[in-house]
Order: structure tokens, then C-alpha cells, then sequence
């Protein structure tokens, strides 16, 4: 690490390779990782264990991962600045998560959203892993000695969780972890689907149209957006409870152009929400069409991603060996 780096405080975080990147996930989390690079040592992972709670095919989860990360590259995180990696290349992640399993409680784990809706939507892999998952993001966060993690509105509860359990294992043997905290944004925090604007936009969405990629060419996601679920006021007006619809646009809107909602109330006043669909639908377009450009060139460079994946892992166990070899010694382990 240089020594500005030791200055500065540090970001953790990452996400699974079980689907494609989502609009929801660039404007939830990676918008916010790469405009907070510049002030953060930042640690950003692609989490791989925990996309094995779902079952996943091989050479898909393979693809994925490697796509994940020119992805990444191409959102505008420079790999020399950030440290990039693949989560099963640093064994510390599955050796920390093992022992903050011992710390963590059963009737706390029960109570994670995530765990009681991916249960219910896979009743036929309610796999233990799926239910430890926390334990496993708490180990990701706390090796790095984590100030900030930038997640969206759903990751909140797995932050919370973390700070319990290190507060826990704190309070047993002294200073070992820093508390982290969760870093949510204002606007984006939670980008709803376009056909079911009640439902958060997924990866796992079953309704093609509901859910945008980063990936997706534009007359695919000017189609989807011209689908997008509205109502039957006609007005441009921000009120998620009774136009979760129309409040989605408008915050996708305002994130992809920086507008403010009432900037984009005033924009569309008297016009229908045809002309509205469609410029929401070209701001995202135009936002993500260089990102989809750079990432396809960097695809097509697996040396280079190679390099990229094998020195992030280097610079990532480096980091996190001095963690794990204190807790192995608080909590008793002879030392090799
Ligand atoms: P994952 O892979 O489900 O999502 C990745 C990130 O994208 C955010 N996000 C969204 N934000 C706004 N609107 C949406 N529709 C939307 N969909 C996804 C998520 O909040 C998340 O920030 N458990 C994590 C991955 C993880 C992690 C970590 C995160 C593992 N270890 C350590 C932070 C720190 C997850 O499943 O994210």
C-alpha cells in the first residue's frame, strides 16, 4: 500500500456474478464506488461464494465473473487506483466468515429479509450458506478494517448484521474490528422494476422486460422502457406509494442527468408520459452505451483481466492476512 493510501479511510464492496449487472446495481452501488474512489482505499469484489447459494451453472458463474469484472473496469474504476478481486481468490473471506459463523446467532440470522425472500423464492435449495450468507459479508467487510460500504437500500439489514457481530466479538476480546457504515444514496437506493414498479428491479427477475442490464443493447432498453408500467393520471409528479410507477422514471431519470425531481416535474408538465418514457429510456441509453462499449473491448482482452484478477487477489490477501492472523490468536489457534 502507498503511503497516501494509509491516509485515507477505506471501502468495501461487491456483488454476485448470479446474473448479468443491472441498471438497479450501477446506479445503486458502482455509480457511488467509482465517484468515491478517488477518497477511499477501496476494496471491490466480485463475491462469488456468495453467488454459489443459489446453484449456478459452471461455465456460466465462470463467464459471469470474468464479464463482472471488464464491467467494473468499464464503469469507470481504474484498476490501478482500486483493488479489484475475485472473493474465492483470497481464502481469508471462507476462513473469517467460518469463525464469525461461531458469533453469530441463529434467531438473528432468521430475521434477514434477503435470507426469508430468496428462501421463498427457491423453497427447493434453502441451503445452509444461503442462511450463513451474512457471516460471509460480514468477513468480506471486517478483514479490511471497512469505514464505508456503498450498497444499495437492500444491503442495509447485512450491514446492520455486520456491525452486530463485531460489536459482539469486540466485546469478548478487545478492539479487533472497526465498525463499519453503510453508505446509501440518496436517489437510487432502491430502482424498482419497470413492469412491477413494487418490486425492487432484480437479476432474477422472471418478466424480461422489468429489469435493464448494463449489457443490453439500446433498442432492447428503449423497448422496455416504453413498456415501463406508468398510470393513469398523466402527470410527471414524484409519490412512490401511489405512483410507484411514474417516482421510479423520475429517479432514474434524475440519477442518469443529475436533475432534480422538481427540475423534471417542470420539464414534463403538460406533456404525456409517452414523450417522458422516451427520454428516460434515451438518458439511460446514453449512459450506459459507453460503458457497454469499453466493457466489450475489454471481453475480448482475457490476458489483460487476467493480470487484472491475479493482481487485485495479491493486493487483497496481503490486506486481509494481518486480520485474520489476530483473530486466529484471540480466539486460541496455535500459530503455524
Ligand atoms: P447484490 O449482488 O444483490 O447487489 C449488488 C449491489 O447492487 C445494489 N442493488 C440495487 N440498488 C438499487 N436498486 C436496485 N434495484 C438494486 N439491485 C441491487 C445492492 O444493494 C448491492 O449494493 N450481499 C450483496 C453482495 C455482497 C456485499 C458484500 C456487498 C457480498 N459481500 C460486502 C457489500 C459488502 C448482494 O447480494 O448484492
Amino acid at each position: 500500500m502507498d503511503e497516501k493510501a494509509l491516509d485515507k479511510k477505506t471501502i468495501f464492496s461487491g456483488i454476485q456474478p448470479s446474473g448479468d449487472l443491472t441498471l438497479g446495481s450501477y446506479l445503486g452501488a458502482i455509480k457511488n464506488w467509482v465517484e468515491l474512489s478517488d477518497t477511499y482505499n477501496c476494496y471491490y469484489c466480485i463475491v462469488d461464494l456468495h453467488a454459489i447459494t443459489a446453484r449456478q451453472n459452471p461455465a456460466e458463474l465462470r463467464r459471469r465473473t470474468v464479464n463482472q469484472l471488464a464491467q467494473y473496469i468499464a464503469c469507470g474504476l481504474d484498476p490501478q487506483k482500486n483493488t479489484i478481486f475475485i472473493q474465492s481468490h483470497v481464502p481469508a473471506h471462507a476462513e473469517l466468515a467460518w469463525i464469525l459463523n461461531c458469533y453469530t446467532m441463529f434467531g438473528e440470522l432468521s430475521r434477514m429479509t434477503q435470507f426469508k425472500d430468496k428462501s421463498a423464492k427457491n423453497a427447493d435449495n434453502i441451503n445452509a450458506g444461503l442462511f450463513t450468507y451474512p457471516a460471509l459479508m460480514a468477513a468480506d467487510i471486517l478483514l479490511y478494517h471497512t469505514d464505508l460500504v456503498p450498497v444499495g437500500e437492500d444491503q442495509k439489514q447485512h450491514v446492520e448484521i455486520t456491525r452486530d457481530i463485531a460489536t459482539r466479538f469486540n466485546g469478548i476480546y478487545g478492539d479487533v474490528f472497526k465498525m463499519p457504515e453503510p453508505f446509501i444514496p440518496k436517489v437510487g437506493a432502491r430502482i424498482m422494476s419497470l413492469s412491477s414498479p413494487d418490486c425492487k428491479m432484480s437479476k432474477s427477475d422472471k418478466d424480461p422486460g422489468g429489469c435493464i442490464y448494463i449489457m443490453q443493447k439500446p433498442d432492447e432498453i428503449m423497448r422496455s422502457f416504453k413498456r415501463a408500467v406508468t398510470d393513469s393520471e398523466t402527470c410527471v409528479r414524484c409519490n412512490p406509494s401511489d405512483k410507484p410507477g411514474v417516482s421510479n422514471l423520475m429517479q432514474i431519470y434524475s440519477v442518469a442527468t443529475g436533475a432534480s425531481f422538481e427540475a423534471i416535474e417542470n420539464e414534463f408538465c403538460g406533456k404525456g408520459y409517452g414523450d417522458f418514457k422516451l427520454r428516460v429510456g434515451e438518458a439511460v441509453v446514453e449512459l450506459l452505451r459507453p460503458i457497454r462499449e469499453e466493457a466489450e473491448r475489454l471481453i475480448a482482452d482475457k490476458t489483460y483481466l487476467e493480470s487484472i484478477y491475479k493482481e487485485g487477489a495479491e493486493k487483497a490477501s496481503h490486506a486481509s492476512a494481518k486480520t485474520l492472523r489476530k483473530v486466529y490468536k484471540k480466539v486460541g489457534f496455535v500459530e503455524r
